[in-house]
């Protein structure tokens, strides 16, 4: 059968739940609708009896989750008149603002810390036409740089303290109890500024909430932009896990980080903004934050890839190698289905890949008798 409606992004798909109007115009690229991977060959490695699945986030049009959410800041900041928007960014709340500006018109000026991101989300930022401030710096200056500079000049702010971010983001978890059937047990993702994690837990309390049916009411994560308010929420829940890189884990360290470093450049954040949501969400799923060394997630990282097929970047595999430390301790028990949210690309970070890689590359004359010692060496 072939396909008799386009897919148009996750306001259309979600435009029920999220705070917009009949004549809104949307800005989109079509992001959403992301694959729930189920691993195959890492659970039985850890052998451990466990679901694990991966929701690769990394195939969305900028390459990370931050186009759930940048479809929605800019849609509502064109709607309310914006001309430009700014973010502070570790590289892909940059990628994704200067890419949904270029679609709407706008202008994005981005803040990033210099040499301190990934060299795919440069180019992304350059390429789309964004104005890039590096600056001399990491991520919390630029962050607080934002807020200072947002209360001077006419530029809407599209980091997560943007509601609307909270928003998009949330449709993730949609998504996900859309396509098992109902929420996972678990669900594991890296923690940088927090926004993520709060956005899925509005999105899992949202979505079994049975009362809450207007775009109205406050609540305690976005201050009424979304719906879930008050409502009885009767269906399941999952337990909500952070996990932090070692060097940059404020949440394990009960306070902001001075100076914040990890090779996940992604979730290089001392100071996250959506700290007493985050609390919140730990205490209301019954989770945990917890954290993992630079080591243990490259080589998580690089065990999807090559186990499995599945490219993240080194933040993204945060989540994995998290929740594999969990399962093989016995903390996430056996029976459990676990979701671990892959943010990002692993193409946005070729540096990295290609430094921790060993596979073999090698370079021979053009010859056929070369080609067929190279093949012969290297058969399993
Ligand atoms: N993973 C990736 C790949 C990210 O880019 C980020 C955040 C996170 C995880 C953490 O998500 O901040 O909601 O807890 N990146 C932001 C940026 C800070 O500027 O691109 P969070």
């Amino acid at each position: 059968m072939p396909f008799r409606t386009r897919y148009t992004g996750l306001i259309e798909r979600y435009r029920d739940r999220l705070p917009v109007h009949d004549d809104t115009r949307i800005i989109s690229l079509g992001e959403g609708n992301t694959p729930l991977i189920r691993l195959n060959n890492i659970p039985r490695q850890l052998e451990k009896d466990v679901d694990i699945y991966v929701k690769y986030e990394g195939l969305n049009p900028t390459g990370s989750f931050k186009d759930r959410g940048m479809t929605m800041a800019v849609t509502k900041a064109v709607e309310e008149g914006s001309k430009a928007i700014i973010c502070a960014s570790t590289g892909n709340t940059s990628a994704a603002a200067a890419a949904y500006a270029a679609r709407a018109g706008i202008t994005a000026f981005v803040l990033i810390p210099d040499g301190k991101i990934a060299m795919g989300k440069l180019a992304q930022a350059m390429m789309h036409g964004a104005v890039t401030i590096q600056i001399k710096g990491n991520f919390d200056d630029g962050m607080r740089l934002v807020k200072d500079v947002a209360s001077h000049a006419p530029v809407t702010i599209v980091n997560s303290i943007n509601p609307y971010r909270l928003q998009g983001q949330k449709t993730a978890s949609f998504e996900i109890v859309e396509e098992l059937g109902h929420a996972p047990d678990y669900h594991c993702l890296p923690v940088g500024n927090a926004g993520n994690i709060t956005a899925h837990w509005i999105g899992y309390r949202e979505y079994s909430c049975t009362t809450a049916d207007k775009v109205t009411e406050a609540c305690a994560y976005c201050n009424g932009k979304c719906k879930f308010a008050g409502g009885a929420v009767t269906g399941k829940q999952p337990v909500m896990v952070g996990y932090q890189a070692s060097g940059s884990a404020p949440f394990l360290r009960g306070g902001p980080v001075e100076d914040p470093d990890t090779v996940a450049t992604a979730i290089r954040i001392g100071n996250p903004q959506s700290w007493h949501q985050a609390w919140k969400v730990k205490e209301e799923s019954g989770g945990w934050f917890d954290e993992c060394t630079d080591e243990e997630i490259l080589a998580a990282q690089k065990l999807l890839a090559q186990q499995e097929g599945v490219f993240c970047e080194p933040a993204s595999a945060t989540s994995l190698a998290g929740a594999m430390r969990d399962v093989k301790s016995g903390k996430i028990p056996e029976g459990s289905s676990i979701v671990c949210t892959l943010t990002g690309n692993g193409l946005k970070d070729p540096d990295t890949a290609i430094q921790q890689s060993t596979s073999p590359v090698l370079t021979i004359d053009a010859e056929l008798d070369e080609v067929k010692r190279a093949i012969l060496n290297n058969m399993e």
